[in-house]
């Protein structure tokens, strides 16, 4: 179980398509968290606005520097994209740039809560969409947090350009914070350069590369019937092996002795969790 962050160099490479495509197929309890300051597209987009009042990191973030009650309203914010299970939630991102600022000094409180949902009663993977880089503060201490990172790109010439110095921005941030090295991978979304091509020119493993697939990215973005044969499903359904077995090599290789040691978080047995019609 692990924070697994996902984040892009510049313009639109499909994080949050992705992430939600892998949410919807991942095979543990999963906690997706828009964690992009830009703002959280999913309660408007799939789940076509289907709630009853604003839900998500902005009220938590607002209720954390109010009453310091995060480990409290956390599962109260969360919706249930899988109801009644309670097995995939979605913690949505911020409904408006003025709540981003109420999140932005908390990314490290976050972070360490996130840390605690993996070690939690039951334990939850938190796959954290940290949208654009470049953007005005973005979320470092959950990318830092994060035992994996995918940095999203798409395949042609411009997008991995931008891609090359996102790279080396992410590992010094990284290195500088003392974070094990083999955290970076790339995710390539649709047509253009070949995958080892990227891979070699850009001095990164690449974890997968998800197809092209307009119908079922567009009723990811837009709200509709998922369908789990789909090419974009399968491909984000397979992602989570890679990723795990990545997760147990680095565990099995750092083990590391000066790790922090996560608190734990308990999940409530009755739902605070509202499920998505
Ligand atoms: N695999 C895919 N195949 C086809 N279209 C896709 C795919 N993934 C995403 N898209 C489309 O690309 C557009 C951008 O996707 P998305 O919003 O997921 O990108 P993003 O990287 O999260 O962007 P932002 O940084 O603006 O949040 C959307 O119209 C989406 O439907
Ligand atoms: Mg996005």
């Amino acid at each position: 179980m692990a924070i697994i962050a996902l984040v892009s160099a510049k313009g639109s490479p499909g994080v949050t398509t992705s992430a939600l495509a892998a949410a919807l197929s991942w095979h543990r309890r999963l906690v997706l968290a828009e964690c992009d300051p830009a703002g959280g597209s999913i309660l408007a987009g799939y789940l076509g606005g289907a709630l009853d009042g604003p839900r998500g990191i902005g009220e938590l973030a607002v209720g954390e520097l109010r009453d310091g009650n995060l480990e409290t309203a956390f599962w109260s914010q969360l919706v249930d994209l899988d109801a009644p299970k309670r097995e995939r939630l979605l913690l949505p991102g911020v409904l408006d740039p003025a709540q981003a600022g109420s999140v932005s000094p908390l990314w490290q409180r976050f972070a360490d809560f996130f840390t605690g949902l993996e070690r939690g009663v039951p334990p939850y993977d938190v796959l954290a969409d940290c949208g654009r880089l470049q953007v005005g503060g973005p979320p470092w201490p959950v990318l830092r947090a994060a035992a994996i990172v995918l940095l999203v790109t798409r395949a042609h010439l411009p997008d991995l350009s931008a891609t090359r110095s996102t790279i080396r921005a992410i590992q010094r941030d990284l290195t500088e914070h003392r974070v094990p090295p083999g955290t970076l991978r790339l995710l390539v979304v649709g047509d253009g350069h070949g995958t080892s091509e990227i891979s070699k020119a850009l001095g990164l493993p690449v974890i997968a590369r998800l197809p092209d697939d307009p119908r079922t990215a567009e009723v990811l973005s837009l709200g509709g019937t998922v369908r789990s044969g789909r090419p974009l499903m399968r491909a984000a359904g397979a992602l989570e092996v890679p990723v795990r077995a990545l997760l147990d090599r680095r565990r099995a290789r750092l083990a590391w002795p000066g790790a922090v040691q996560p608190r734990e978080v308990t999940a409530p047995t009755t739902p605070g969790v509202s499920g998505a019609v």
